[in-house]
């Protein structure tokens, strides 16, 4: 039977009862719905609701009904219910009759979907910075093992200037930081609990509202109903650190594509993350990394969605709101998947060495360095870049890189070239001139590797 019966005459529509009904997604708050009822047991028996037996006996049945369902919240779609504040409700009516009706005094479903919602964004919060730290400490495993591997780094997806693996890896390791640290601050906002909000204008029971914020695992209770039950900023704050991370995770994606391609050949992905062609017997396909990339765009979806949902709402509650879930769900659930998935494609990734130092060396990618070297001897810059500019278009037609070429050669673009300009042509030296903080020479990414790795065993 539905909450709300009483005012009713005729049944629900079959087909308006499916439009309506939640609890096939938010089943997933069942925990919650339980804790926050255990709270606001305790918050009504102080203020006279229920004498403190009733209270010990409806929050015995509530843990009771906790651990039946813990194990696997999808029993609870075996039944019918509105949704998951209802299936509770009735649940705890089977177990202690009467005395199960009273635990909505004061409450309304408003309050309630709004305290489950931020303590189940609470619990995901944590999940996801768990998933992110042990992506992460792969990658700093990976840049460590692969600091002497020299790899062209690209602008324009041109071969530009050389760089590391580990460099490269160090980058995402920066990604994810911030993506860490959006969580940390987003989690900051959710310290404050709604539940006594009532409907709208606050519960008429003269009840502290901070103690029960105290009981959920929250620090104060928040400070205007008519804002607690129709806010969800929570959740769009997590699809949007949620976004912004899968834009990271997709570029890595992306380059872990394309560094798996032949035309590259600079890695291999393991069998373990590819799959082959139904056709093409010779075919490995980097599908866990396409996935990643292709799984971006329903979490950019869930945010956009959402914004749209809320975007036009009166205060305060409508029926709109139930649709944060699914998308919320959703790509809380893709990013976790993507998050673990790309940490398994770090396990045992092949970086073939050769074959990266081949590809630096090709595509004029010391031709900074040139340049910088006429400046050392006292040519402006402008003037040195034209120069080497003249010098590269010479070695393409030659088939001949720039190390190669002779110092008659070099004297018909500038007589200063001499000698001297071999050693800085090399690709250790282009590393090795970057010691400027945040750099590629090898020194400095050593040592960003160990601030990581402290900074990863003390979080
Ligand atoms: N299933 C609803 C939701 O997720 C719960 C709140 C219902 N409140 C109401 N007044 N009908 O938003």
């Amino acid at each position: 039977m539905a909450l709300w019966g009483g005012r009713f005459t005729q049944e629900a529509d079959a087909k308006f009862k499916y439009f309506n009904d939640s609890l096939r997604f938010d089943y997933r708050l069942a925990l919650q719905d339980i804790d926050g009822s255990i709270g606001w047991a305790k918050a009504i028996t102080s203020v006279g609701i229920l004498t403190e037996a009733e209270h010990q006996q409806l929050v015995a049945a509530l843990k009771e009904l906790r651990a039946e369902i813990e194990p696997n919240l999808a029993i609870i779609l075996r039944d019918d219910a509105e949704d998951i504040h209802s299936w509770v409700e009735s649940k705890l009516i089977e177990k202690v009759g009467d005395l199960g009706k009273k635990l909505h005094t004061g409450r309304s479903r408003n309050d309630q979907v709004a305290v489950d919602m931020k303590m189940w964004c609470k619990a995901q919060t944590l999940a996801l910075q768990e998933r992110i730290r042990n992506l992460q400490g792969k990658l700093v495993e990976v840049a460590e093992q692969n600091q002497t591997a020299v790899m062209p780094g690209y602008t324009h997806l041109q071969r530009a200037q050389p760089v590391t693996f580990a460099h490269w890896c160090m980058a995402y390791y920066e990604m994810l930081d911030r993506d860490y640290s959006r969580l940390t601050d987003a989690f900051k906002r959710m310290k404050t609990c709604p539940l006594g909000s009532g409907a709208l204008a606050g519960t008429a029971y003269p009840m502290d509202r901070d103690a029960l914020a105290v009981d959920l695992g929250f620090a104060t209770a928040t400070r205007n109903s008519l804002d607690s039950v129709s806010d969800r900023d929570h959740v769009l704050e997590l699809l949007s650190a949620a976004s912004i991370s899968m834009v990271h995770l997709s570029r890595f994606a992306e380059d872990l594509i394309f560094f798996n391609s032949g035309e590259s050949a600079f890695l291999d992905l393991s069998d373990r993350v590819t799959s082959g062609s139904s056709l093409m017997p010779q075919k490995k396909n980097p599908d866990a990394c396409e996935l990643i990339r292709g799984k971006t765009g329903r979490v950019f979806g869930a945010l956009s969605g959402l914004l749209t949902t809320l975007k036009g709402l009166p205060l305060a509650y409508n029926k709109d709101m139930q649709e944060d879930k699914e998308g919320i769900f959703d790509a809380m659930e893709t990013w976790q998947a993507c998050l673990e998935i790309g940490a398994l494609v770090l396990e045992d990734i092949q970086v073939h060495t050769d074959r990266t130092r081949e590809a630096a060396q090709q595509g004029y990618s010391n031709a900074t360095e040139l340049a910088d070297y006429l400046v050392a001897k006292g040519i402006p810059f402008r003037e040195a870049h034209h120069i080497v500019g003249e010098a590269v278009v010479y070695g393409i037609r030659q088939r001949k890189p720039l190390e190669d070429l002779t110092i008659a050669e070099y004297q018909q673009f500038h007589p200063s070239i001499a000698e001297d300009v071999y050693p800085i042509l090399s690709l250790e030296s282009c590393l090795e001139k970057r010691s400027a903080k945040g750099g590629v020479n090898p020194q400095r990414v050593a040592e960003a590797i160990a601030a990581a790795k402290a900074k990863l065993e003390n979080s």
